[in-house]
């Protein structure tokens, strides 16, 4: 099969490489110049695992392209996949305007096909509210004759895990109105079901849509329930890690999701939580459980600087309180294995931390030029973990990459002024860091004497 995927993020570039390991010829398209330069000197602008082998590989054997003009590929396409943002707008809702905008330059490109071309298959793989199929195809209908459909196919994948993800998925969701557009959705996923066994859901475009949405929701629900009830554990003396285990041996509830955390972060949950509460509103349904949550993981995501506030003795009205500490700050992305620092709680975390007069030092694995790009010397950046740690009155855990958990902890003692770890990740046992010496605050375990 011939596939364009337009927008080469982490959703584009991901599917467009997996698409070419499943044996089809993929033109990636982006509207970023210096962005294709560098994908085609084989130099991925993303941290993910996998991804760079998967570019290296296919580039090199020429079945993966990349072009700022989308027009080079529609000719010969069976499928063009649109997987460009849609961040949130001032109002909550998604902005369709980059959606709408690949939809026109479709239609004006449509005239490059032959009159008698099989349809174009038009994907929205793009995160997107409901009803977004039918708009882009007016979009595209108003620029040509020739024959097109467009199709809803969200995209599940997790950053730091996205090529497993795509490669091997649980399952694919098609929204679509023939079996033409079927037939060729399934061709091209045919070699990812093989893999994993995963399940094909076929379904109309807005159901394909809202299950997008629900998906996310549900999971950030998931996760900002067990941050409540680690929350509760501290203070009734439980330990979250027996209940998550326990509750989540339950088929019904099942294991995964229900690690706490500082609070959900990222480039979806945050902003399809807001699109799905406003279309909520818009159609009368008030969505009291997403109101819930986005609430709730508000509260989360201070839930570290407040740990420090008690820990220090910071009562309100004292001017920078906090002046002449200094604070290690492990872990800057919004989750492990990736470099996406968007909606990260690691930056409120700094903005807390020097807003009251501290010094903040960090370091993360990968996102640490994303940091500096966004607050530059608001913060001073270490080389290593340890480095961070050096003269620190404490140790704070943003980001749970491996690494931190394996880190030499009587080395980390050394560096620091004190045995103190505030832990937003719960990396290690409390009993083994009371053991050791530490005055060791996590997420709903035993509380500190
Ligand atoms: P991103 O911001 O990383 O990438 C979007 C890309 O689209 C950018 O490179 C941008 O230059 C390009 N672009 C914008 N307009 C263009 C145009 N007219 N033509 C060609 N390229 C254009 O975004 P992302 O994180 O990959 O997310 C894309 C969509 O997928 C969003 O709707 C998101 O909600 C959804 N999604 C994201 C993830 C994720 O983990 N990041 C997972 C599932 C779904
Ligand atoms: C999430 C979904 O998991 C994907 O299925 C979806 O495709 C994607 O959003 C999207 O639509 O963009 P992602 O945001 O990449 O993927 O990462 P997650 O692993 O879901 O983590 C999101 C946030 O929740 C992170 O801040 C993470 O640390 C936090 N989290 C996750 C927890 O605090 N506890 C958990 O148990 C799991």
């Amino acid at each position: 099969m011939q596939v364009m995927v337009i927008g080469s993020g982490y959703v584009g570039l991901v599917a467009a490489a997996c698409f070419a390991e499943a044996g089809h010829r993929v033109l990636g398209v982006d509207v970023d110049a210096a962005k294709v330069e560098a994908l085609r000197g084989g130099h991925s602008p993303i941290y993910e695992p996998g991804l760079d082998e998967l570019l290296t590989k296919y580039l090199a054997s020429g079945t993966l392209r990349f072009s700022t003009d989308l027009k080079e590929g529609v000719a010969e396409a069976d499928a063009a996949f649109i997987c460009v943002g849609t961040p949130q707008s001032e109002d909550g809702s998604a902005d369709m305007k980059y959606v709408l905008a690949v939809a026109g330059q479709i239609g004006d490109a449509m005239a490059l096909r032959a009159k008698d071309a099989k349809p174009l298959i038009v994907v929205d793989k793009s995160t997107v509210p409901v009803g977004t199929a039918a708009r882009v195809h007016a979009e595209i209908a108003s620029h040509t004759d020739r024959a097109f459909e467009v199709v809803s196919n969200p995209e599940f994948l997790r950053e730091g895990s996205a090529i497993g993800d795509f490669l091997e998925p649980d399952r694919v969701v098609i929204g679509c109105r023939s079996d033409h557009a079927e037939r060729v959705m399934k061709a091209l996923y045919q070699p990812f079901l093989d893999r994993s066994g995963g399940k094909w859901f076929r379904m109309d475009p807005p159901s394909a849509e809202l299950t997008k949405y629900a998906a996310n929701a549900m999971l950030a629900l998931r996760i900002s329930f067990i941050n409540e009830i680690a929350n509760l554990a501290e203070s009734v003396g439980a330990d979250v890690d027996h209940v998550k285990t326990a509750i989540g041996a339950d088929h019904r509830i099942g294991p995964a999701f229900l690690n706490p955390g500082p609070g959900f972060g990222g480039s979806c949950f945050p902003k399809d939580l807001q699109a799905l509460l406003k279309v909520g509103r818009e159609h009368g349904q008030p969505m009291m459980t997403l109101s819930a949550t986005v609430e709730a993981n508000r509260h989360q995501k201070q839930v570290l600087l407040r740990k420090v506030k008690a820990a220090f003795g910071v009562t309100p009205g004292v001017p920078a309180p906090l002046k002449g500490r200094r604070f290690a700050l492990w872990g800057l992305a919004f989750k492990a294995e990736t470099d996406d620092i968007r909606e990260s709680m690691a930056l409120e975390l700094i903005d807390g931390l020097v807003n009251l007069g501290a010094e903040v030092v960090v370091h993360d694995f990968a996102a640490m030029e994303a940091v500096r790009a966004k607050i530059g010397d608001r913060v001073r950046y270490a080389r290593t973990p340890l480095e961070a740690c050096e003269g620190a009155d404490a140790l704070l855990i943003a980001t749970e990459w491996a690494q931190y958990r394996q880190a030499d902890l009587a080395a980390v003692a050394k560096a620091l002024k004190a045995r103190r770890i505030f832990d937003g990740r719960n990396l290690f046992r409390p009993e083994a860091m009371e053991q050791g010496g530490w005055t060791y605050h996590s997420l709903g375990r035993r509380p500190v004497e």
